[in-house]
């Protein structure tokens, strides 16, 4: 079941805040308002796996083909295509592996296996059948989580693509009007609850030294990961 798609992504911090613009540079004071907004949920953990993924964050803001000015319905589909191929075998490591019955209710695992749905819904919007989109190659760098850290590092990763999906929904819902974006739209007015929920069970079961750095390794990795196929892998294809 896919949510319905609506503009208000009810985020907040973020809707506080000025309109998007289509000078992206200005992101960074954006992203750096909205996360003061939650100084309660900055905890150890939260704060390690920030400092070990803003270089790999800032290198997808700039690379990714969704911050490129001319963007079209076409450019939308083929990047949609690149992440289900990225998110289907993390979600599968993560909701569908050996710790997945130890994965804590806090997590919300029910609610949160539902993003390669999202994108295979606007992929079937496009016009793939349901066997296109089966078909389609996973990326084969996903490793599955040893132990609970490295599953929080993971969901960090996912769960954080959704904050980054409601930002730029903002801005390409005008642009691309013809075009299912329920992978940006994410959990719509949820999101910013399901963020803190994330975050507070984060607080909670990452709490050692050891922890902590494992969950940061993980969530570097995963980003590794998605350069790698989503981006690396789509400018491969086109040479
Ligand atoms: C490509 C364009 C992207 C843009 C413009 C973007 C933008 C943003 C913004 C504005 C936030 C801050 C939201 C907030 O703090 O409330 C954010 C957070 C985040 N994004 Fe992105 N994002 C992008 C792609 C991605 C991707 C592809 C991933 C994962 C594969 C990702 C992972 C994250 C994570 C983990 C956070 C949470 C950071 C934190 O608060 O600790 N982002 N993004």
């Amino acid at each position: 079941m896919v949510p319905h798609l609506t503009r208000e992504v009810g985020l907040e911090g973020i809707a506080t805040l000025t309109e998007p613009s289509r000078n992206w540079s200005r992101r960074t004071t954006y992203f750096a308002i909205a996360r003061m907004t939650v100084p309660s949920l900055t905890s150890r953990a939260l704060t390690a796996l920030r400092s070990a993924t803003a270089f790999e964050h800032a290198q997808l803001d700039r690379l990714s083909p969704l911050t490129r000015d001319g963007l079209d319905g076409e450019g939308y589909v083929a990047h949609v295509e690149r992440v289900l191929g990225w998110m289907r075998p993390m979600e599968k490591a993560l909701w569908q592996g050996p710790l997945t019955a130890t994965l804590p209710v806090a997590l919300d695992p029910s609610r949160r296996n539902v993003k390669s749905d999202w994108l295979a819904y606007d992929l079937a919007s496009a016009g793939f059948s349901a066997q296109a989109i089966t078909d389609l190659p996973d990326c084969p760098y996903i490793t599955p989580p040893r132990d609970l850290a490295e599953c929080f590092g993971m969901t960090y990763v996912m769960e954080g693509a959704t904050l980054g999906g409601a930002f730029l929904l903002r801005t390409l819902a005008d642009r691309l009007p013809n075009h299912s974006l329920v992978w940006l739209n994410g959990y719509g007015d949820n999101t910013g609850r399901l963020w803190k929920q994330f975050l507070r069970a984060l607080d909670t079961y990452v709490v050692t030294e050891r922890d902590i750095t494992a969950a940061a390794q993980s969530a570097q990795y995963s980003f590794q990961s998605f350069r790698r196929w989503v981006i690396d892998g789509a400018n491969q294809m086109q040479e």
